[in-house]
């Protein structure tokens, strides 16, 4: 059972920051999910919503701006914000980190990374700017032919292109698809397909593996999902608390 700590171990420390990052390794997770956005300037960054309201200091430090997007902030305006102290004081300083960053942070914690493209109606310049980035890296183009790094998107058609810019490159489409008709058509360019851990079922993950899709059910937080997760047969299991997924696989 593969292991994902979404957003890093999110339940433990402010989502998507090196914090969230280097928790999910002690807390007994194998890769760690984070969200990719792109900025006014075209920095890649770590980011789930495409407004900077929740998760950062942005209403104070930027108040009289007119639109909080990540998209209308360079990289060095977001630099300026801070994205731990809403979830606890002890994170006070954290900062929206870059790709780049996030990379670094889970290779040195021999982590694999499951990088979720957010893109903005179906981005390709954002798509390739992405595959260039993991392309020109030794470390994770090896990893992403070897299933260490996926890259996954609830756009179907920005993954299928992604796939054919990085060849070999393992990509899960976020989702469900209905049939088995749906599902032949997904193996043509993804290796796994990612659901919501209530639309997986039994039957469901064995249609996928006679596809030869692997599948990881997301975001299961509590004992109840993941030991349905579990039961269902599925490959993977995405959570905000890694520990958890061990203390109900120890309890099985
Ligand atoms: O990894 C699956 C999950 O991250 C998809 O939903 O909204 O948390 O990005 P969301
Ligand atoms: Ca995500």
């Amino acid at each position: 059972m593969i292991v994902v700590a979404h957003r890093g171990a999110s339940g433990h420390a402010p989502e998507n920051t090196l914090a969230a990052l280097r928790m999910a390794r002690e807390r007994g997770a194998d890769m760690a999910e984070i969200d990719v956005r792109q900025t006014a300037d075209g920095a890649l960054v770590v980011l789930h919503d495409a407004s900077l309201r929740r998760t950062t200091d942005v209403a104070e430090v930027f108040a009289q701006r007119r639109s909080w997007n990540v998209r209308d902030f360079t990289l060095a305006e977001l630099r300026r914000l801070d994205a731990g102290a809403w979830f606890g004081a002890e994170f006070a300083g954290e900062r929206v980190p870059t790709l780049q960053e996030c990379l670094q942070v889970l290779r040195d914690e021999g982590l694999g990374a499951l990088v979720e493209l957010k893109v903005q109606r179906r981005d390709r310049a954002m798509a390739r700017r992405l595959a260039e980035e993991i392309r020109a890296d030794r470390h994770w183009r090896e990893a992403g032919s070897e299933g260490r790094l996926i890259l996954q998107s609830f756009d179907w058609v920005t993954l299928r292109g992604m796939a054919g810019d990085v060849p070999g490159l393992h990509t899960a489409a976020l989702g469900k698809t209905y049939g088995r008709y749906g599902l032949r058509r997904i193996a043509q360019y993804a290796r796994l397909i990612n659901p919501h851990h209530l639309r997986v079922s039994a039957p469901y993950v064995r249609h996928a593996h006679a596809q030869g899709l692997s599948m990881f059910g997301w975001t299961a937080n509590n004992h109840q999902a993941i030991r349905r997760l579990i039961r269902d047969g599925v490959d993977g299991i995405i959570t905000d608390y890694p520990d958890r997924v061990h203390s109900t696989l120890l309890a099985a």
